[in-house]
Parts: structure tokens; sequence; C-alpha cells
């Protein structure tokens, strides 16, 4: 079977997860398993945007991350801050727009410096949308949201009868964008770990046995072949 790229998935969301089994198992430290999982970032992003999907987002760094040990935080901002330099002008060059969801004002501000610049150089580029996940949660997504609503509602700005979910989408880090088709996680574990839960409602999900830094463009062309044979029926029959 051919993959049919008329019926690809609009947004595809992807928890990378394994870098720190597939260093354990090759005898490396973990930050070798980051390191090895950025360039697989590098490659993803490519064959993304070769293929012809609109949105893909990436859970890079979650709100629980910022509780692993100092040096392996400090690793994981300083690999971010490579990507995010080396790789500016290919996603320009690529017509790729950068955007964050998470709470951006978290990082490091050399990091948020250079996201910014990325961002302001990519701000034109529409045939794909790489939307990195960093301290992202989608419990303080929600959270945020019902804050921002509730602000609105004090100030008269809106009623609760207002409160409707195309409301609470826009206000959610991905307003404007379609909630994710395809979910994949890589390294067998089978939990959304508090990846884009209300987005998920109905996306599809892929486990892959595969550990991140093995993760690649051939598995995930198989991946979507894979999506095109389900049968989304959004709770219908
Ligand atoms: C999960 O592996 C992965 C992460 C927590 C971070 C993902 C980061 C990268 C792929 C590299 C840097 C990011 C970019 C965008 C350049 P794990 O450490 O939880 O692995 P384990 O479960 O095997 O220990």
């Amino acid at each position: 079977m051919n993959l049919d790229s008329e019926r690809l998935p609009g947004h595809v969301g992807i928890i990378m997860d394994g870098n720190g089994r597939w260093a354990k198992k090759k005898i490396m430290n973990r930050i070798k398993g980051h390191e090895y999982g950025s360039d697989t970032v590098r490659s993803i992003v490519t064959a993304a945007r070769e293929l012809g999907i609109k949105v893909l987002t990436l859970y890079a760094f979650s709100t629980e991350n910022w509780e692993r040990p100092k040096h392996e935080v400090k690793a994981l901002m300083m690999l971010l801050k490579k990507y995010i330099i080396s790789q500016r002008l290919e996603l320009s060059k690529n017509s790729i727009r950068l955007n964050i969801i998470g709470q951006k004002h978290r990082l490091p501000l050399d990091v948020q410096k250079e996201i910014d610049t990325t961002i302001s150089l990519t701000k034109e580029c529409d045939k794909m949308i790489l939307n990195l996940a960093l301290s992202y949660g989608a419990r303080e997504e929600i959270t945020f949201a019902v804050q921002n609503i509730a602000r609105k509602i004090e100030l008269n700005e809106l009623s609760s009868k207002d409160i409707t979910q195309d409301l609470i989408s826009d206000n959610l880090y991905t307003s404007s964008m379609p909630d994710p088709d395809l979910i994949i996680r890589t390294s067998g574990e089978y939990r959304l770990s508090n990846f884009l839960l209300w987005q998920a409602a109905y996306s599809e999900i892929y486990i892959s046995n595969t550990l991140w830094p093995d993760f690649s463009k051939e598995e995930f062309i198989e991946i979507l072949k894979n999506f095109q044979k389900r049968d989304r029926r959004f709770g219908k029959v």
C-alpha cells in the first residue's frame, strides 16, 4: 500500500520517548541519548515537511521535566538552543513556522531570546507549523485557559453562557490550529503523559516500540499508512 498524500493527518503530535533507555542500552550517559534524539528531531521535522504534514507538534519538555536532575535539564536546554539556532535558516528555507506551546517564560532567557528570533524569522512561513511543546503540560494549559475566561467574565466581557467548547479551544496554546488527528508515542509506553489532553479527544493513537533516537522517516511513513487504514467515526456509527 502506498501513502495517499490526499488523506494525510493534518496535525501529528509526537511524544518523543526513550532517549534515556536508548543511551543505557548503548552504555552511554542519558545526555548522549538526548543528543541523538535531537538528530531524530531534525530528520523527522524534515520528513514531515516533505510528506506534506501541515502541523507537527513535538513534546520536547514537559512541566514535569523540570524535576529531573539539574544537569539533565541544563543539557536539554542547551540542546534545544543549539537546535533552534542551527535549524533557523533550514526552517525558514522550507517555509516551516516555529511556534511554542507551553510556559515559554520559564525557559532560560538566552533560550527564549533564540526562540523569539526564530519565531520572528519564520512568522510568514506557511507550509508547516512546527509546534515545540516546551515546559508544556495539558492540565496547566487548560487551567490557564479557564483563568483567562474567568478574567473576561469578571470584566463583564463575557457571560458564563458564552463558554462553549470552541471558546475553550480558542483559549488554549493551539488556538486556530486543528486538533491532532494522530498522536504517536515512541518507546512502547501506553500513556498520554499530560500531552494535548483536550485536543486529543478524537486523535488516533499509535504506540511504537522504537526508542526515539532510532525513530526513522521510514517508520513514520509506515505509521501514516496505518493511520490511513483506520476507520475514524468520531463517536458516530
Ligand atoms: C524522553 O526521553 C525525551 C525527553 C524528555 C525530551 C525530548 C528531547 C529531545 C528529543 C532532544 C532535545 C529536543 C529538541 C527539540 C532539539 P526520556 O529521557 O524520558 O527517556 P527514558 O524514558 O528512556 O528515560
